[in-house]
């Protein structure tokens, strides 16, 4: 099969986002990610809800994404889906729908780790960075500074000992009465305030130089609020202020270490994927690596957040690498029950 195209039906469905991809090898031809809007009055995603919006949702959003690509169903020749890490039950909708077109199609199912794809996301563009490269993945529930020697070949450096970095950004956000998710909002937020308006503080870990702590932050912007009245002042200035300060400490605990470990390492190519990375402070932080001879790959917005396409073109990578067959074809697979990432099978 590795000489003909491969064309590719991905499936992603671990938190509230029901998305689904068509893929020609490497190439995404379509990609239509429902955001389940049900959850922001509840300022979370409430897991169960997801799990029952997915399974409503996932056959009409497969035909746009076949009919958007200009497919059929018998046109496609491999199956992919997230089997771990995110919400049990939600991740249970896609695998089991996925795995029972494969087995109707009688085409290989691959199975995905939703983290690996983010990683794996800057490989969508036509520019992909080259090995060995640096992997930041910034997530609502993860934050991994990966040295990625080849594909699958990963050497985890650090990784947050308490909130993820996106976790920060929703929290934080909820202290400010923005809503749910925060990282955006309080990325439009900070456009218009001043980073120099408080220090909050930046983490140094004594015991991991690549490790991450936010918590700190997040607790730091909580005293903050309380010491300065905020729930009476209120003014948008000062939230536009604590935003832009609050932001600017998470981004540079992020820019800190990965500029450290490219030196430490010697390697020029950088990658930034996860929710976070749609930041704009991100994005402008990181991109002034360039002048110093970095290349930074930042997916496009859409395959920032969750997505299919970052799960098909994994698994396409996971197929054409691989020579054991447990990584594809296994039907039998089950839900994993870990929400987080297992570090052993990273
Ligand atoms: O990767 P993702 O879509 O889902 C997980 O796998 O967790 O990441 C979601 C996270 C949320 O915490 C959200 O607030 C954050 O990404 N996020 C942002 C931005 N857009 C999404 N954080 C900062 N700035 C943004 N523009
Ligand atoms: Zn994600």
């Amino acid at each position: 099969m590795q000489d003909k195209k491969i064309n590719i039906l991905a499936f992603e469905t671990s938190c509230d986002e029901t998305s689904v991809a068509v893929l020609e090898n490497d190439r995404v031809l379509s990609n239509i990610i429902l955001s389940q809007e049900y959850h922001i009055k509840f300022g979370g995603v409430v897991p169960e809800v997801a799990s029952r919006e997915h399974l409503k949702r996932i056959t009409d959003i497969t035909a746009s994404a076949l009919e958007k690509a200009g497919m059929k169903i018998n046109d496609i020749n491999m199956i992919a889906a997230t089997s771990e890490p995110g919400l049990i039950g939600a991740v249970l909708i896609g695998l089991s729908f996925a795995k029972s077109v494969a087995a109707t199609l009688n085409v290989p199912f691959v199975h995905v780790n939703h983290i690996q794809a983010h990683l794996y996301s800057s490989f969508i563009k036509d520019t992909k960075p080259e090995f060995p490269f640096l992997g930041l993945i910034v997530s609502g529930g993860h934050t991994l500074l990966i040295l990625v020697e080849d594909f699958f070949k990963h050497k985890i450096l650090g990784t947050t000992v308490d909130d993820a970095a996106g976790e920060a950004f929703d929290k934080v956000a909820k202290m400010l009465g923005l809503g749910y998710p925060g990282g955006p909002l309080i990325d439009k937020h900070a456009s218009d305030g001043d980073i120099n308006f408080h220090k909050f503080p930046i983490s140094r870990l004594k015991d991991s130089k690549y490790n991450f702590s936010f918590s700190g932050i997040k607790t730091s912007v909580l005293y903050f609020l309380r010491s300065s009245n905020f729930q009476e002042i209120k003014s948008s200035k000062l939230i536009n202020d604590i935003c832009a300060s609050f932001q600017h400490a998470v981004i540079k605990t992020l820019y800190d270490k990965v500029l450290l470990a490219a030196k430490e390492y010697g390697i020029k190519d950088i990658t930034i994927s996860g929710g976070v990375s749609a930041n704009s402070y991100l994005k402008k932080t990181f991109g002034k690596l360039e002048d110093k001879g970095y290349r930074i790959f930042i997916p496009e917005l859409i395959y920032s957040t969750d997505n299919a396409a970052m799960i098909g073109i994994t698994a396409y990578y996971k197929y054409i690498n691989s020579q054991d067959k447990k990584y594809f074809d296994d039907k039998s697979l089950n839900v994993n029950a870990r929400p987080r990432l297992d570090f052993a099978n990273f």
